[in-house]
């Protein structure tokens, strides 16, 4: 999921200088003071009166967004930055394979990771099918979440074969996952 903005900064010491934003693949000039020159309208300058600060906004990033962008200053010496942008897809693991086949009886523990996300999701959903899975309907549930190490831990003690079924793990800011779970019959 890409629904961040992304900013670069850059701080300049003389306000009253325009400062220009450069985009280097194509060397396009995406924008000149607070105006944008491109027609993707993605790109903005966020810039206070008075302030130093003339921030770069990309709305919606895309992947094709990464690259090297540089801010530039018109004055006699010219001055720049560069800056390395890597746009990349948050998505969900669930470790182990795709279909998992337990017996009846025995729990079932399910471990979801979100890699590749800047900022720790603010929660992490587990589904089974197309239900968010609901504590209350079947005891022995039991989730764990740590949004610092952005997994989650879904545990189902003593499954029955009621509990087979497609689970996904659906972070708030990165693309789910999903495991089908077969509890057997008999053992
Ligand atoms: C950006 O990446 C390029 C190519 O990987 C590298 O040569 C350059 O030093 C990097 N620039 C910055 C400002 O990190
Ligand atoms: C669930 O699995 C994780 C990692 O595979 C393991 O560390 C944990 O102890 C397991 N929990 C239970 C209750 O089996
Ligand atoms: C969970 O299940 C209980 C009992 O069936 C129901 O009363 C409750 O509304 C459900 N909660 C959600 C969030 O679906
Ligand atoms: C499991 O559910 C997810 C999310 O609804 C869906 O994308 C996926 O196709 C389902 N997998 C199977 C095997 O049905």
């Amino acid at each position: 999921m890409l629904g961040f903005a992304v900013f670069a900064s850059a701080l300049i010491a003389v306000a009253a200088l325009k400062v220009s934003w450069i985009r280097k693949r194509d060397l396009h000039i995406l924008t000149v003071g607070i105006l944008t020159y491109t027609t993707d309208q993605r790109f903005q300058t966020v810039h206070r009166d008075g302030s130093d600060e003339w921030t770069l906004k990309i709305s919606s990033p895309q992947l094709r967004d990464s690259g090297t962008y540089e801010c530039q200053v018109s004055t006699e010496s010219k001055i720049s930055q560069a800056f390395n942008l890597s746009v990349v897809v948050s998505k969900a693991k669930i470790n182990g394979n795709s279909e998992l086949y337990i017996k009846s009886g025995s729990d079932i523990n399910l471990t979801c990771i979100v890699l590749q996300t800047p900022e720790p999701p603010s929660f992490i959903y587990w589904y089974k099918g197309d239900h968010v899975i609901n504590y209350s309907q079947r005891g022995g549930i039991n989730v764990v979440t740590e949004k610092q190490t952005r997994t989650s831990r879904l545990l189902i003690s003593k499954a029955l074969p009621a509990d087979s079924g497609n689970y996904t793990c659906a972070p708030s800011t990165a693309e789910s996952a999903s495991v089908l779970v077969h509890v057997l019959n008999g053992g």
